[in-house]
Parts: structure tokens; sequence; C-alpha cells
């Protein structure tokens, strides 16, 4: 399958995806990595893997068709979202439907939702004293974090957890498993 993947951030999980798939050619290829952020290492990344990106504006990823011609010039199968900020146009949603996935970084439905990202979801495990936090690997649908849930993974958490010590615990879930999820998606 050609994949693209698209990100806002840090892109860490790109960075990791980009890495994997070198190695383990199992007929999956990273087409594209998109951006709709300047600041974001993710085109340095892709530059490193001889891999096409695209940086885009919030309004053209809004114009009506412009994603869908994006991921079809470059034949995607599969779009990965890794800490993609934006909403997904609602006539990409319609055209890819069971093709795009995301990670969230808890175990939904707890703590997902408009605003829940990054550490805001963190705080919240942490104030609620939760036992256990996780991830969450879903399909996407027209709501923040309310698609079809692939798969979870949990992680226990101790009294004396931290913000710090918490998201190492998520980073290792996410840097484990989203490669694998991505693989085994695409070789359904
Ligand atoms: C990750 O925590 C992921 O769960 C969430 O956004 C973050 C992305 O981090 N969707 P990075 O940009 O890949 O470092």
């Amino acid at each position: 399958m050609n994949i693209a993947l698209l990100a806002s951030g840090k892109g860490s999980n790109v960075k990791n995806i980009l890495s994997f798939f070198k190695e383990n050619n199992d007929g999956n290829k990273i087409c594209l990595i998109a951006t709709n952020n300047p600041n974001s290492p993710v085109r340095d990344y892709a530059l490193g893997y001889q891999t096409p990106s695209v940086l885009f504006t919030k309004q053209e990823l809004n114009k009506e068709g412009y994603l869908i011609d994006l991921m079809e010039s470059y034949q995607i199968d599969l779009v990965v979202l890794a800490g993609f900020l934006l909403m997904i146009p609602i006539d990409f949603i319609k055209h890819f439907k069971g093709k795009i996935i995301n990670i969230h970084p808890s175990l939904l439905p707890k703590y997902g939702g408009k605003g829940m990202y990054g550490d805001h979801v963190h705080r919240a495990v942490l104030k609620n004293n939760e036992s256990t936090s996780g991830i969450t690997f879903h399909y996407v649908n027209e709501n923040y974090d309310e698609g079809e849930i692939i798969s979870q993974f949990e992680v226990s958490l101790s009294q004396e957890e931290t913000l710090a010590s918490l998201k190492h615990k998520i980073d290792v879930l996410e840097k484990t498993h989203y490669p694998l999820v991505i693989s085994s998606i695409s070789n359904e």
C-alpha cells in the first residue's frame, strides 16, 4: 500500500514510521509526508528518507477536493494521522472512508474530543488519579476521536506518576505499536 503521513507537531511518530518502513519494506511504502505547520520538522525527516513532502495552509486543506486531489496525485491507499491537529474535511472523510487512521494518547472514549491533545490529555489523566492510561488507534470520522476503534494499548500508572513519566510511557507505546498497526491494516 502507498501510505501518506499527516502531522502538525514534533513529528516523532512520523520519524519512527519512516524509519520502520525503510527497514521493513513489506510491500508498503511511505509515499508522502504532509503538514500544515511550516515549523514542523517532518519535511526535513521526509528529505532524509527521499520521501516527497507537502506543506499546505488551513485554507488549502479546507478547499473542496484539495486533499482528495493531493492523495490521488500520489496514489495514496492509506492516510495516517500522527499528531495532526486540524479537522479532516468531511468531503475527504467520505471519499476515503475506512482508509484514514489516527492515534490518540488516551484510552478513548475517555480523554478525547476537541482540545484534548498532547499534555492536555496527560494532565487530565493525572488530575483524575487514573490507575491506567494508554493509546488508541482508530479510524477517522467527522467527529474528533470518535471513529471505530482499531486497537488500544494500556499502561499502569503509579501513585507517584508525573507528567514526564506518563508521557514517556505513552511515547514508548506509540513508537512500538504505530508501525505494526499500520502494517497490519495495510496487509489486511
Ligand atoms: C502523539 O502523542 C499522538 O498520540 C498525538 O499527537 C502526538 C504526536 O506527537 N496524536 P509527534 O508529533 O508524533 O511527536
